[in-house]
């Protein structure tokens, strides 16, 4: 199908009162398609929907904290009454903490998996029966991030969180084909977003607050100078993301120029099957 076909449609994206989302859901609305905004920021959420209707589009803000498995079903259930529909699911939303492996507390790891991984998982299995009842086509489309392909120092429950989402993703869109709802990962490389701010204000208070040292933020730039020139905006990253969608391609890679870093990541996994093909091939 082409994009030309999504008039009416729905799309739903989580995360969608700032950055990538809000960039996601403006690509859409341009499309045509009808929007669900979710967000636990709940102003910005209604903004962006503003700003949506009027530009003539039909969009409703939907309150959502993707860190609660109840928060997420009441959501999906009020984007059924409001739309009756769901072509598109964005499971956008993600957290990020800083620090190193021996310094990020449980409490930073609980987060970040609840709400980047578990969130995800919720969020897909909410909306899975909206998508199941509507007719046409249907896709999901992940967050993840280029991470997971060229890790850095200081990210890594974030890192892990995102990885997790591949593995997810990857067998999610196996279990899916059967009944033609795609699965697309998406990798976005830095972009000048309100990520850390809006994490840190989506942190619930019982888990103390997100501690965020700048030594963290240069040792992580430091340790990955190729990708840390990698940054766009998050408009300049959806461009070209729907035709993909509709397409059903697996992955998306947004922007960066880390390509000669996955060869090489490629390379020493090949080297791998290499030593292992020689040192313990079958005997004849
Ligand atoms: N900014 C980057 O450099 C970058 C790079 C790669 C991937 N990403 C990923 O892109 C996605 C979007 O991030 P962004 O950069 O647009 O950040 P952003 O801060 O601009 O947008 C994230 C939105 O998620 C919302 N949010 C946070 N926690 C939530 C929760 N528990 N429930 C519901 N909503 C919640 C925030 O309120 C915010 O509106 C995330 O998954 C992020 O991990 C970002």
């Amino acid at each position: 199908m082409a994009t030309e076909g999504l008039a009416g449609r729905v799309a739903v994206v989580t995360g969608g009162g700032s950055g990538l989302g809000a960039a996601m859901a403006h690509e859409y609305a341009r499309a045509g398609m009808r929007v669900a905004v979710l967000d636990i920021d709940e102003p910005r959420a209604r903004d962006v929907a503003s700003s949506l209707t009027d530009l003539g589009g039909e969009a409703d803000a939907v309150p959502v904290d993707t860190g609660d498995a109840v928060s997420i079903r009441d959501a999906a259930a009020r984007v059924a009454e409001r739309f009756g529909a769901c072509n598109l699911l964005c499971a956008n939303v993600g957290v990020q903490q800083f620090g190193s492996l021996d310094a990020l507390t449980d409490d930073d790891w609980t987060w970040v998996l609840t709400v980047n991984v578990l969130g995800t998982v919720r969020t897909v299995a909410a909306f899975l029966p909206a998508l199941r009842g509507t007719d046409g086509w249907r896709q999901i489309a992940i967050t993840a991030s280029s991470g997971v392909f060229v890790p850095a120092i200081r990210l890594g429950a974030y890192t892990t969180s995102k990885s997790a989402l591949v593995g997810y993703g990857d067998t999610l869109r196996l279990e899916l084909a059967g009944e033609d709802i795609g699965v697309t990962l998406i990798f976005p490389a830095g972009m000048m977003t309100r990520h850390l701010e809006s994490s840190a204000a989506a942190r619930p208070e019982g888990l103390g607050a997100s501690v965020l040292r700048n030594e963290d933020i240069e040792a992580m730039l430091a340790s990955s100078p190729e990708t840390a020139g990698d940054i766009a905006t998050a408009e300049d990253a959806v461009r070209g993301l729907l035709p993909q969608l509709v397409a059903n391609e697996p992955y998306v890679i947004t922007h960066g120029g880390y390509r000669d870093q996955l060869a090489a990541h490629r390379t020493r996994v090949d080297a791998a099957f290499d030593r292992m093909e020689q040192g313990r091939a079958p005997q004849a």
